[in-house]
């Protein structure tokens, strides 16, 4: 046996046992006579002390252990003289008798601490060492308990957990394809799954009408805080269902989520229609921990001479609950922020609502006190609170106001990491036109069911339809999100026309999926969770790559095993790829 105990459960229950441990040395030091080893694993570190008085060859053994050397350590369990509280092990320490050294170590290039000294790429480049600090070992465990009870909750709800295939066709999630050559084919490719929605979806057609899977997908698309190329989905389909049992099942597994992991009993969850997240809050994913909702204030700003107001579209404020005592510095400092060229506004317009009554704003020469005083009506703001204007194009302008609006609820510590705002955004638009390409495309995908009411405008107004999706957003994250989907094949084909697909494309695509429509489709919805946002979420990061044991950097590289990578002429000329050797 290497061990009777592991380095996070001895303590003062156990004084005088003899114990054996492994694990790394993360560090070691001499005191007069006595040395004293830190040994980690994954439940915790022990003390190990050796005392040269009592046996010299093992302490000048130990003098020479290397951090991140593996050892093995026998002895007895004392009682430290000076304890450490903030360990659980803190009170004890083992008198070592016997040691044994499993394997030597190089030092390692960063410190593995909870707080390292190791930059970014290095600890990517060494990722297994990083993956031993507690920080990253914590997440892993979280990681591992949300999965644990995602099956739970799913399994006793009856839902078959069931695999699909990770070589198949294109899915059209809205991103690129990463493709794999076929050998076998020369000349055709696989596309990985950018998520398994056509396979769920068929089979809800043969009759497996509760499915989930704890899923990869594959995603060409920009890297972000809160993208990876490969990431995980909560992937989950039902058959015979409507919208609303769809949201009370994956609000309950959320809520189970919470309650298990976190011992956090979620508010209840709001629900919003598209139309109004955009008009309040200027987004699909609005925050909602904290009011400062948007005030239009088109009318009241037009027609009195301000030529930016005049020649726009909207213009939209919020309210700044208690700012109005801002100084010129901290107002271009809010301008240069809304200016930078990820956000993009011209400027800011500002009006301070001052405790004596007045009002100063930046736009004075064009608005009198009056009118100001109706701005500050109308934004319901109070003596002492300070209005931000934006104002252009209505869907850019929303977009700028969107971020002002996070960025003030950052200042003014309105985005609390321990208070959870939980909302499902719904009847999202079918359709998204695009201005470069002249066409629609599906917001959500192509499977997804308009409205039943909205049906009739499919042909006359299509960019008004409203489709019957959902998201399911926290705090300003979009965790998860789905929808209804079409099962008549003719409502399926109409679709794919509006999309701009030609029969034959549509038939060469997703002809697999109208076949099987043909044979008995049951109404059918579903909804994937960000598996790797839900655990960062719940560990209080924005960014997943720490909660993925092996991520990728903003490039798409894995800088541990350097990847992606060029590969040899004859793999390439095996896979029909080396088109030089062809001619
Ligand atoms: P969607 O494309 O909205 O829907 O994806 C579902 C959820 O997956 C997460 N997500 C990502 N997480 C990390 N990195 C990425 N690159 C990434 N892309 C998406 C988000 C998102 O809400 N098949 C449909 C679901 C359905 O209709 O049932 C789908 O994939 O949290």
């Amino acid at each position: 046996m290497y061990r009777t105990h592991n380095c996070g459960e001895l303590n003062i229950n156990n004084l005088n046992q003899n114990v054996t441990l492994a694990g790394w040395v993360q560090k070691s030091r001499d005191l007069g006579g006595m040395t004293f080893v830190d040994l980690r694993d994954r439940y915790g570190i022990t003390q190990l002390v050796f005392n040269s008085e009592t046996n010299k060859t093992l302490a000048d053994q130990a003098q020479k252990l290397g951090r991140e050397f593996v050892i093995q350590a026998a002895g007895k369990v004392i009682e430290r003289e000076s304890k450490n509280a903030k360990n659980p092990t803190g009170e004890i320490e083992i008198e070592v008798s016997e040691l044994n050294i499993l394997n030597a170590s190089k030092t390692p290039p960063f410190t593995i601490e909870t707080e390292s000294d190791g930059g970014d790429e290095l600890r990517m480049k060494y990722r297994y060492l990083d993956l031993r600090r507690e920080p990253l070992q914590q997440n892993i465990a979280l990681r591992h308990r949300l999965s644990v009870e995602t099956r739970k909750y799913l399994d006793a709800q009856h839902f078959f957990e069931i695999e699909t295939p990770f070589l198949i066709k294109s899915t059209p999630e809205g991103a690129r394809d990463f493709v794999v050559p076929s050998r076998m084919n020369k000349g055709q490719f696989y596309a990985l799954p950018q998520s398994p929605q056509t396979f769920k979806q068929i089979l809800m057609v043969s009759g497996y009408d509760r499915y989930f899977q704890i899923v990869r997908c594959f995603r060409d698309e920009d890297l972000r805080a809160d993208r990876q190329p490969e990431f995980t989905q909560i992937d989950c389909e039902m058959a015979f269902v409507e919208q609303e049992d769809i949201l009370q099942t994956f609000e309950g597994l959320v809520r189970h989520l919470f309650k298990t992991v976190k011992g956090i009993e979620l508010p209840e969850f709001v629900r919003m229609p598209y139309s109004e997240a955009m008009e309040k809050y200027g987004s699909d994913k609005p925050d909602l921990r904290f009011g400062m909702e948007f005030v239009d204030f088109t009318t009241l700003g037009q027609g009195k001479g301000f030529k930016v107001f005049d020649s726009v579209e909207a213009i939209l404020g919020i309210n700044a609950s208690g700012c109005a005592n801002y100084s010129r510095k901290e107002l271009d400092a809010l301008t240069d922020f809304v200016r930078k060229p990820q956000i993009g506004a011209n400027g800011l317009v500002y009006v301070k609502c001052n405790e004596d009554g007045t009002f100063k704003s930046s736009v004075d020469k064009f608005f009198n006190q009056a009118q100001l005083a109706e701005w500050a009506e109308k934004a319901g703001a109070e003596k002492g609170d300070l209005l931000l204007l934006l104002a252009g194009d209505k869907a850019k302008t929303q977009k700028q106001l969107n971020e002002l609006r996070l960025e003030m609820g950052n200042k003014l510590g309105l985005r609390d990491k321990t208070v959870y705002a939980p909302m499902w955004v719904l009847d999202f638009p079918l359709l998204e036109w695009d201005e470069d390409t002249k066409r629609f495309y599906a917001m959500h995908h192509p499977f997804t069911s308009p409205k039943p009411e909205d049906i009739p405008l499919l042909t006359e107004n299509p960019g008004k339809v409203r489709a019957n999706a959902y998201d399911m957003v926290i705090n300003g994250v979009e965790l998860g999100g789905g929808s209804i989907r079409i099962h008549d094949k003719e409502v399926q084909k109409n679709m794919f026309t509006l999309l701009g697909f030609s029969d034959e494309e549509a038939q060469a695509q997703f002809g697999f999926l109208m076949n099987a429509f043909e044979y008995g489709a049951p109404p059918h919805g579903g909804i994937a969770f960000g598996f790797d946002r839900l655990c960062a979420m719940f560990g209080g990061h924005d960014s997943i790559r720490d909660y993925i044991a092996f991520p990728k950097n903003n490039s798409g590289r894995d800088l541990m095993i350097d990847s992606p990578s060029v590969i040899s002429t004859e793999q390439m000329v095996e896979l029909g790829l080396d088109y030089r050797t062809e001619s």
